[in-house]
């Protein structure tokens, strides 16, 4: 599996541990930035995560302060679904009703326990397809 995984000067520091975390679990990890504290524009970062999402890795996360900002910026992008998810069952939800391709976390506002548990309920989960497949078919057609 290949993630590509970005973040914005706020969410720096979470994105570091999730991406200790994500390598610890033999997942390969593409990092865009950003590399330190320094400010930011988050929507450049979010860009970059989904440029590479549409090329073919099989998830993208992004973190910044609120997840707000990358997640506005994230679903402005053809043929991305990005879901803000602040605690596991928001993950599994977003993978099992909304096939999300972009995990959003908030760095100001999680722990690296609970980012490191909503990324596993987020990989973990599976899209379930039925009458959810006609709901993101829908999602496509507003595109
Ligand atoms: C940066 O200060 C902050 O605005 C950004 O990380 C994010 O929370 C925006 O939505």
């Amino acid at each position: 599996m290949r993630i590509a995984i970005g973040s914005d000067h706020a969410g720096y520091e979470l994105k570091e541990s999730v991406k200790e975390y994500l390598k610890s679990k033999g997942i390969e990890v593409l990092d865009v930035g950003t590399y330190s504290e320094e400010r930011v524009d988050y929507p450049d970062y979010a860009k970059k995560v989904c440029d590479e999402v549409r090329n073919g890795v099989d998830f993208g996360i992004l973190i910044c302060g609120t997840g707000l900002g990358m997640s506005i910026a994230a679903n402005k992008c053809k043929g991305i679904r990005a879901a803000l998810c602040l605690y596991p069952d928001m993950a599994r939800l977003a993978r099992e009703h909304n096939n999300a391709n972009v995990l959003v976390m908030a760095g100001r506002l999680m722990g690296k326990e609970l980012a490191n548990w909503t990324v596993d309920a987020f990989l973990n989960a599976q899209f379930q397809g039925g009458r959810h497949e006609r709901r993101v078919k829908k999602l496509e057609e507003i595109e």
